[in-house]
């Protein structure tokens, strides 16, 4: 038995979707135990690209078995969506993905609340899929989850509940009798679509588990967007970090072999909030053109900007990366020189580590390293060895700053483009 969480170190969309993939070949099950379709995952198979929101990109291939846990918070409608998108390339869902009971649901009602939230002063540039309202009423004791759903009278009168709470909000951009409505005829449509995959994840998993099948956990989003420890309150409404995916999908953290960061050799965030290293300039405008830096989810163009030592020393510290997978590092070829930030200026001080405070986020100044840049074609080099002297500095200068070691240097979608460092990583495909 194998397990594995795989967790991004920045503001997410670093990369972990071919990072899981790839690793994914030696996992029999994989795990989303957090976030929902305001995730986006492209990933190449079979020469085909695929964005996937809520599945794991492990339902690409055939033997795997994919669970969507507790943790998840569930658009039923996008989800059959994504099923029958899946099984229209050919792909068997049947009998290979599995959704918990326990996940709450994301209605439509949700969506209205996060776009009214995002009109006003509020705004934190959600991508508007109602997680942070679905998030909400699960904390608030309102949620209705996959269990509630299947029950057609317990799904209409916890609907009623919600829909008469939440009525002076909603009425403000949507009638309510088209609401009710809507969210009432599509759970009736979607219901019997969606049973065969419902059941308890939380017992399948510890099964697995016992009979030492090999796991990967998939966090979503990124570190920085973690509700406890990201940038707060620009952040998603779940914990990506790697504590979450035991509470996420219900087994306990003795089950845990693992956690791999998945870290940008550069910066980027989509939404609104603090972004220290942030370039408003023809550098950040040639790592977005380069890098194609545009969300997959809402295809927004990402902020870009230098690789932040203290951002991802933080995320090394509160998810316990015991190693690192390298992403994009060709993207930065011909820049001369490459800056790192190192520590943040702050109110007369130097700070090693992310600030809490809001006003220090936005306003601490990055104190930088300046390395000399690597030419050179690095894009196709699939040993170490063969990397430009200076591509290999900026890698190990990268490893002492982050403080933990980089197993897997990735400079492309396809599995080919794949450096392995750790040649007995027990996940190299
Ligand atoms: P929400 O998760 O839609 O509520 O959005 C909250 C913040 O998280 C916004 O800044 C989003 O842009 C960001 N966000 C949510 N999901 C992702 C993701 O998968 N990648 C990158 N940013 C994300």
């Amino acid at each position: 038995m194998a397990t594995m969480i795989v967790v991004g170190a920045q503001w997410g969309d670093e990369g972990k979707g071919k990072i899981i993939h790839l690793l994914g070949k030696r996992a029999d099950y994989i795990v989303r135990y957090q976030g929902g379709n305001n995730a986006g995952h492209t990933v190449v198979f079979d020469n085909k690209h695929f964005v996937l929101h809520q599945i794991p990109s492990g339902i690409l291939q055939p033997a795997k078995k994919c669970l969507i846990a507790n943790g998840v918070v569930l658009d039923p409608t996008s989800l059959r969506e994504e099923i029958t998108f899946l099984e229209s390339r050919g792909i068997r869902v049947r009998g290979r993905l599995f959704i918990s009971e326990w996940a709450h649901l994301i209605l439509p009602y949700h969506k209205y609340l996060d776009a009214l939230r995002e009109s006003g002063e509020g705004k934190i540039g959600t991508t508007k899929r109602g997680i942070g309202p679905a998030y909400s009423d699960k904390v608030g004791r309102v949620g209705i989850r996959m269990a509630d759903f299947m029950e057609p009278q317990t799904f209409q009168r916890l609907v009623e509940k919600n829909l008469e709470e939440k009525a002076p909000l909603l009425k403000q951009i949507v009638s309510l009798k088209k609401l009710r409505q809507e969210t009432l005829s599509t759970a009736n449509r979607l219901r019997s679509f969606l049973a065969p995959f419902v059941t308890d994840t939380s017992l399948i998993l510890t099964e697995a588990l016992h009979k030492g099948k090999d796991v990967l956990f998939e966090g979503a989003q990124g570190t920085l967007l973690d509700v406890d420890y990201g940038t707060y309150p620009y952040v998603t409404s779940s914990n990506p970090i790697a504590g979450a995916a035991c509470v996420g999908s219900g087994i306990g953290p003795s089950a845990i072999d693992e956690v791999l960061g998945v870290v940008k050799a550069y910066t980027t965030r989509v939404g609104d909030g603090p972004f220290p290293t942030e370039l408003h300039d023809k550098t950040g405008e040639f790592l977005r053109s380069r890098g194609q830096e545009f969300g997959a989810t809402t295809g927004r163009p990402r902020r870009c900007g230098w690789f932040d030592g203290v951002v991802v020393r933080h995320a090394v510290r509160v998810n316990g990366f015991c190693r690192m997978a390298l992403t994009k590092l060709d993207v930065l070829e011909g820049i001369d020189p490459i800056r790192v930030c190192v520590a943040y200026r702050y109110a007369g001080k130097t700070l090693r580590h992310f600030p809490a405070s809001r006003v220090a986020q936005e306003k601490s100044v990055p104190v930088y390293k300046e390395l000399p840049g690597f030419h050179g074609p690095v894009k196709g080099i699939t040993r170490y060895e063969n990397l430009p002297l200076l591509a290999k500095k900026y890698v190990s200068f990268l490893e002492r700053e982050m403080g933990a070691p980089i197993t897997l240097i990735s400079m492309g979608r396809s599995r080919d483009e794949t450096i392995f460092r750790d040649k007995k990583f027990r996940w190299r495909p």
